[in-house]
């Protein structure tokens, strides 16, 4: 019998009588854009991750994208960011008209190595995008006073992959002047389509991307300023509300499956991506390095476990990204060794400690062997 990489049938079947009642309000109440659903749900987000500002927006590409806007980033400008990512971090920079600055990763972590940062700084940098990859927070404190030194350089986490994480007594998405997530269906809170949101202390920030949401409209059909069709739509915010029930718990199945894992690979002398003192990481994805990557994952699928690769290429060697940074000014060699070693098991709060077994001893087997 095969595993899943990750189980949403599982998930869906613990919270199926919620979404399902939730889901007929919104087709009986009928308010598919902007119904009541879309502020409860950004009041819960505030809330629980303890932002003053939570917007809803289509999809965690487009929460960086308005991020960029609202910040009145555009040609003539760099943006400082990690090449390994998923390419929508990077692409919103050019869509912005700006260019991007990469800087190298940790090895261990494989987020954006803060020793790195200062010198990527040009009076040209306006804005830094940290990614909190794998599900852990990046270096944030580090990166936002550095950011403060050089004239208050504002700071976005992408926290596309870490909802739920911490870092000291604070939540991710909750830890720089803007923070973005998205609510893809694998991500760790998932909806059932495209979905993400905007968090930020900053009252004109929000004021901003409220108005960028729709089309830059500042009252109906005015347009003050240039924005997007960027709306989650009501469904989707109250598939997530749904979903918020279990989210503590979910959580905790992470740390705990994340923390078995560890111990396993440790054990059997498997490097794995490494978790900082002082934060938890919600391991969006459960990566180790390996070697002769193709070959394993071919016979773990022969043993019927998946496997996935983030990522294979760093963006700054992608086909269409070659040659956009700044003259590729910084070299960035420990991403491209990372991105030929990276795997990626299955995980989620749903993953039974028994499938998780399963997925250990297979890839024991093989390493061993
Ligand atoms: C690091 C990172 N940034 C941005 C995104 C984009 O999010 P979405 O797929 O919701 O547009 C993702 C999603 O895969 C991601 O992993």
């Amino acid at each position: 019998m095969s595993i899943p990489f990750i189980d949403l049938k599982a998930q869906y079947r613990a919270h199926q009588d919620r979404i399902q009642e939730r889901i007929d309000r919104v087709l009986e109440h009928g308010q598919y854009i902007v119904g009541p659903e879309v502020a409860e749900l950004e009041h819960k987000l505030a809330e629980w991750t303890g932002s003053k500002h939570c917007i809803t927006v289509a999809s965690g590409t487009e929460a960086l994208l308005m991020s960029l806007m609202a910040l009145e980033i555009g040609p003539g400008d760099e943006v400082i960011t990690t090449p390994f990512t998923f390419v929508a971090t990077a692409e919103v920079v050019v869509l912005a008209g700006a260019t991007p600055v990469y800087v190298d990763i940790e090895p261990d972590t494989c987020n954006l190595d803060v020793r790195l940062l200062e010198a990527a700084i040009t009076p040209k940098t306006k804005a830094i995008i940290p990614v909190s990859l794998y599900g852990q927070p990046a270096d944030m404190d580090e990166i936002n006073a550095i950011a403060a030194r050089h004239g208050n350089i504002p700071v976005i986490e992408d926290a596309a992959q870490s909802f739920g994480a911490t870092y000291g007594h604070k939540k991710s998405c909750n830890l720089s002047r803007i923070g973005c997530t998205s609510f893809f269906p694998s991500k760790p809170l998932g909806c059932y389509g495209d979905g993400g949101a905007i968090f930020t202390d900053d009252d004109a920030l929000a004021r901003a991307l409220r108005e960028i949401r729709v089309h830059g409209q500042s009252e109906r059909y005015v347009h003050t300023r240039i924005g997007v069709g960027g709306r989650m739509d009501t469904l989707q915010c109250a598939i997530v509300l749904a979903k918020m029930e279990r989210l503590d718990w979910e959580i905790a199945q992470r740390l705990e499956i994340g923390a078995r894992y560890n111990e396993f690979m440790d054990s059997a002398g498997i490097r794995r991506v490494v978790q900082r003192p002082g934060r938890t990481s919600v391991f969006g994805q459960y990566t180790v390095f390996v070697e002769k990557r193709a070959e394993l994952q071919a016979q773990l699928a022969k043993a019927g476990i998946p496997t996935a690769v983030h990522y294979p290429t760093p963006v700054n060697e992608q086909p269409a990204y070659r040659g956009l940074d700044a003259a590729q000014r910084h070299p960035t060699p420990v991403a491209s060794a990372a991105a030929q070693q990276v795997m990626s098991l299955p995980m989620g709060a749903d993953l039974s400690a028994e499938t998780q077994k399963t997925v250990c001893d297979a890839l024991l087997q093989l390493v061993a062997g």
